[in-house]
């Protein structure tokens, strides 16, 4: 055995699993380079020590070419699983999922349209910049009337309104189609509220409006009912309260058993053990004359429900700002 022959065993090998038999044809236990050293108990002394290094020296040898070859061998592959193609460069980072996920207000968003566009519902948007006519007037609501200072409203420099809530959506919907029709409008709204943890500046409302011929307050309680029940998992105490909201007559306030407390009074909800969640009526009849519809053939139910405190109340969030300050991430618009 000498260097030629070396050269010649490892070079013959073309893959990495027949270079590893190289390594152990020559370098392994019963190894031809081992068994050379076996020769040497049959030896004179001086004859033993030159022997003895020159195998020294080809084992030497052997392992150094062995790893020039296998480097060689090992960029020959990384080139062939590249021109194979099935090393993908441009594939992304297997954890990359892991690094974004949807804003909670998106997550819950997305069940309430399922379950409104599974009772037929459509989904409507209008813009977020409005006129009176559409935040106030055809609602009902006249200018310096009282009513109107309940909605701090941003003016723009041009006089036009940050839309305060998304009923204007119901005025645009009403104007542009023929009943039946059945909408939700989920969108942002902007308040002149000074920031702390239960209010802000701008946030999500959905609104829900449904216009037909025989529409009663049943209708409504059913829908909200059946609404909380899918949110919050489970079946919850609610109650209406009659309230004054100008585009509907009667007005309602849906309350719902507090979640906190299990309906026995807690903090959350001032010992009453109801949460207030879901403001709505049925629409007033200056609403749909409004909008050029005669009211005594269509009757229809509005609703409009403060969505981050629902999105607060399903995720255990105890502060609006966290929705809104970048932590969170974004959310998708509608
Ligand atoms: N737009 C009202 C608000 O922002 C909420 C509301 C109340 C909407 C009653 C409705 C309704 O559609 O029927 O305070």
């Amino acid at each position: 055995m000498d260097s030629a022959a070396i050269a010649a065993i490892v070079d013959a090998a073309a893959s990495l699993p027949e270079l590893e038999d190289a390594r152990v044809r020559l370098l392994g236990k019963k190894g031809e380079l081992t068994g050379l050293l076996k020769q040497l108990g049959g030896m004179a002394p001086d004859e033993r020590a030159r022997f003895g290094a020159h195998v020294n020296a080809l084992k030497e040898e052997a392992q150094a070419r062995l790893d020039s070859r296998r480097a060689t061998l090992e960029a020959r592959a990384e080139e062939a699983a590249l021109a194979a193609g099935w090393l993908d460069v441009t594939a992304p980072a297997k954890d990359a999922h892991r690094v974004g996920r949807l804003h909670p207000i998106t997550l819950l968003l997305e069940e309430v349209i399922d379950h409104f566009t599974g009772l037929g519902f459509e989904i409507a948007s209008g813009p977020e910049i409005e006129d009176e006519w559409h935040n106030f007037d055809a609602l009902n609501i006249p200018k310096d009337h009282p009513a109107r200072d309940v909605w701090d409203t941003f003016y723009t420099d041009r006089g036009e309104i940050p839309r305060t809530h998304t009923s204007s959506v119901q005025v645009r919907t009403l104007s542009l189609r023929k009943p039946p029709l059945r909408i939700i409008a989920p969108g942002r709204v902007f308040r002149n509220e000074t920031i702390d943890a239960t209010h802000h500046a701008s946030f999500n409302q959905v609104e829900g409006l449904l216009v037909d011929r025989h529409v009663t307050v049943a209708h409504l309680k059913h829908t909200l009912e059946t609404l909380v029940t899918r949110l919050m998992g489970r079946e919850l105490r609610t109650r209406f309260r009659p309230a004054f909201y100008p585009f509907v007559e009667p007005g309602l306030d849906l309350d719902v058993e507090c979640v906190f407390c299990g309906g026995r009074g807690c903090g959350v909800c001032k010992g009453s053990g109801f949460i207030e969640l879901i403001p709505g009526g049925l629409v007033h009849p200056e609403v749909l004359r409004a909008c050029g519809h005669d009211p005594s053939e269509w009757q229809g139910f509005a609703f409009g429900m403060g969505f981050d405190r629902m999105v607060m109340m399903r995720y255990g969030i105890d502060d609006i700002r966290r929705l809104y300050d970048g932590r969170l991430g974004l959310v998708r618009q509608f």
